[in-house]
């Protein structure tokens, strides 16, 4: 059969890059003008993949890419991404090197870490920027907003080292009650107020992730870093009425049947024999498991788009394989499309919907897709020479 994806294994993932370039527009249009985003485009930009998604937001002049590693950043230069890419978690001492050979920035959370910076500068004879972390209530990486002061005095110091940046990161802007969020953006814009009167507060201040830039607008100040909502996923999926935009989400995860097999009343399916088939029935079988990121926790209670329909997955996901109850269809044929993730006609499986099935949030369902499942670009904003392609990916599909 011939497969959209270059690809054998008849899996596969495709991405839209109009609905991100529409959820960058829908996000762009409530901000300041003057407002610049970075747009994190770690853990393979959620999924979606980090090098296109950069390439078609650089292109619509997105001011940062955030990743989460140096290893990221290095496979994004390597393939050509110029934008200014900020380090969002914290390195080792032996990675400093690399953040001068790629050109990177680094999120810095320690003096001491500043300090390590500094000297590897001198001795480089160079003065980079970083951005300054601090931590107002998400107890996780930066120093304490009480400290943050000295820690500003002391970068300051560093001469060979740009504050080009101020941040820190919202703990629960996604959650039902504001009070945390309203209680870090007030010991954040403290800060500010007290940086600015000492002339130490560096161009960009940021704070804002998708439920903030949503949300909180007073939040934004110069640079907002959302990523779940560019990707077109709401962070306020388990909330109801909450007025919010329409976003679009950018992925669908799509498979094939390989194997149909009637089955009599009474069979038990797969591992365990966790399901015994209630009447006769056509049992068909699907090329992904939980190695391609499709959650075992999906057994016997996911479902499955097969002709605009919902169908329940019966039995374990198993690595590779699942199979589904297709005894709805007598006439199934082998080779026919299934979605996972999606739209079929006029029915959908959000990834909200297998995030609440699964115990967990949108964000892991995304980035747990595995790289062995080739990522197929739609709508992209211009073609790409040949070289600029991992080898199982291909560039454009005809919908
Ligand atoms: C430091 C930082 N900023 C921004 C974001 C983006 O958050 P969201 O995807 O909820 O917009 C993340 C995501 O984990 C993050 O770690």
């Amino acid at each position: 059969m011939d497969q959209p994806n270059g690809c054998y294994r008849p899996t596969w993932i495709e991405i839209d890059h109009d609905a991100i370039a529409q959820n960058y527009d829908l996000l762009r249009k409530r901000l300041h003008p003057k407002t610049k985003l970075l747009v994190p485009i770690k853990a393979n930009a959620y999924g979606h993949g980090a090098f296109e998604v950069a390439r078609a937001l650089e292109a619509k002049g997105v001011a940062f890419f955030g990743v989460s590693s140096i290893d990221e950043a290095v496979a994004l230069r390597q393939k050509g991404i110029r934008s200014p890419l900020l380090i969002l978690n914290a390195i080792l001492k032996e990675e400093i090197p690399a953040v001068f050979e790629h050109d990177l920035t680094q999120t810095v959370c320690s003096e001491e870490f500043a300090l390590r910076l500094n000297q590897e500068a001198i001795r480089r004879k160079k003065r980079i920027p970083v951005h300054l972390k601090i931590d107002t209530g998400m107890g996780r990486l930066g120093v304490w907003y009480e400290e943050a002061l000295a820690f500003a005095r002391f970068v300051r110091g560093c001469e060979h080292l740009f504050m080009e940046g101020l941040y820190t990161h919202l703990a629960d802007a996604d959650g039902s009650d504001p009070k945390a969020t309203r209680a870090q953006m007030r010991r954040f814009k403290e800060l500010i107020q007290v940086l600015r009167e000492e002339e130490l507060l560096p161009p960009f201040v940021h704070l804002a992730n998708s439920a903030a830039v949503l949300h909180f607008p007073e939040s934004h100040f110069n640079l907002v870093r959302p990523g779940l909502a560019i990707y077109g996923i709401h962070p306020f999926y388990e909330k109801r009425g909450r007025l919010t935009p329409t976003l679009k989400p950018a992925l669908t995860l799509k498979t094939r049947i390989v194997y149909l097999k009637g089955t009599p009343k009474g069979r038990k399916i797969g591992y365990g024999g966790t399901y015994t088939t209630k009447k006769e029935t056509v049992i068909a079988t699907l090329p992904i498991g939980y190695a391609d990121g499709y959650n075992r926790l999906l057994s016997n209670q996911g479902k499955v788009l097969l002709r605009g329909q919902r169908i329940p997955i019966t039995g374990r996901i198993c690595m590779d394989q699942c199979m589904v109850d297709g005894g709805a269809f007598p006439d199934l044929k082998i080779g026919e499309e299934v979605v996972l993730i999606g739209r079929q006609g006029s029915e959908e499986i959000k990834v909200e919907e297998i995030a609440t099935v699964c115990k967990t949030i949108p964000y892991e369902i995304l980035c747990g897709l595995s790289n062995r499942v080739p990522r197929i670009y739609l709508n992209s904003p211009d073609p790409l020479t040949p070289s600029a392609f991992p080898l199982n990916v291909v560039e454009k599909v005809d919908r």
